[in-house]
């Protein structure tokens, strides 16, 4: 079973968006997807009721990671984690623990970056990721191309000792999907081709050996 999660101690940088995309991408390779959602506003669980109602769209597992101990769902392929704002320390080293995979959205802010510094150097010193148990990516989201803040994030991304793998643009379309529960993986292909464009990289890099840990 695959383990990722959407992680950054800061609230708004896109952790719901990329978790609930990245469930509509494998549930729509076939895989079987469960959804865990430890943050106590429930917003991926929100997401998953309404896509409950939409019978066109292929089911999701969801549960909360907030109380429930994590119970793993018969023949689960992946595992997406939804982390929670301002977990920091040892919360931060328990949630880690359960996952291989980490994908760390950043958008262009300044406070958002500085934010983003801090956790990444906190982040880097842990063991399971020297020891390559852990691996690590970094995508910026809500960006506007021609900005000059997106500028500033990328040179700053750049330049982390995190692969930097892609950026998502600010887009509506993912605010009209998330209403009915929807990942842009759902939508027909035309209406979304730009924004799958931008997803590749990532999905590629989650494919590969570099988003596993080494043997
Ligand atoms: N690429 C994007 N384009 C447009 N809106 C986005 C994008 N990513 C996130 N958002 C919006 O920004 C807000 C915060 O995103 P969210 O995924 O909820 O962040 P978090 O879970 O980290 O708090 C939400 O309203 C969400 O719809
Ligand atoms: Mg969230």
């Amino acid at each position: 079973m695959r383990t990722i999660m959407v992680f950054n101690p800061k609230g708004g940088s896109g952790k719901t968006t990329l978790a609930t995309n990245l469930a509509s991408y494998y549930v729509n390779q076939g895989q079987s997807v469960l959804l865990v959602d430890y943050d106590p506003q429930e917003s991926s669980l929100e997401w998953i009721d309404a896509r409950d109602t939409d019978k066109k769209l292929i089911p999701i597992y969801g549960m909360s990671g907030v109380e429930e101990k994590i119970r793993k769902f018969p023949d689960t392929d992946v595992m997406i984690m939804d982390a929670p704002a301002a977990v920091h320390g040892k919360d931060m080293r328990e949630l880690l623990k359960l996952v291989e995979t980490l994908v760390i959205p950043v958008i262009p802010s300044p406070i958002d970056m500085r934010a983003a510094g801090h956790f990444i150097e906190a982040i880097l010193s842990e063991r399971r990721v020297s020891q390559k148990k852990l691996r690590l990516a970094l995508v910026a989201n809500r960006v506007k191309e021609r900005s000059k803040a997106y500028h500033s994030l990328e040179v700053f991304l750049g330049k982390a000792r995190i692969p930097f793998i892609t950026h998502l643009r600010d887009a509506q379309v993912y605010l009209r999907a998330a209403e009915t529960g929807a990942g842009i993986f759902d939508l027909p292909e035309r209406s979304v081709a730009r924004d799958l464009e931008e997803w590749q990289p990532l999905i590629k890099w989650l494919k590969g050996r570099g988003s596993r840990p080494s043997a």
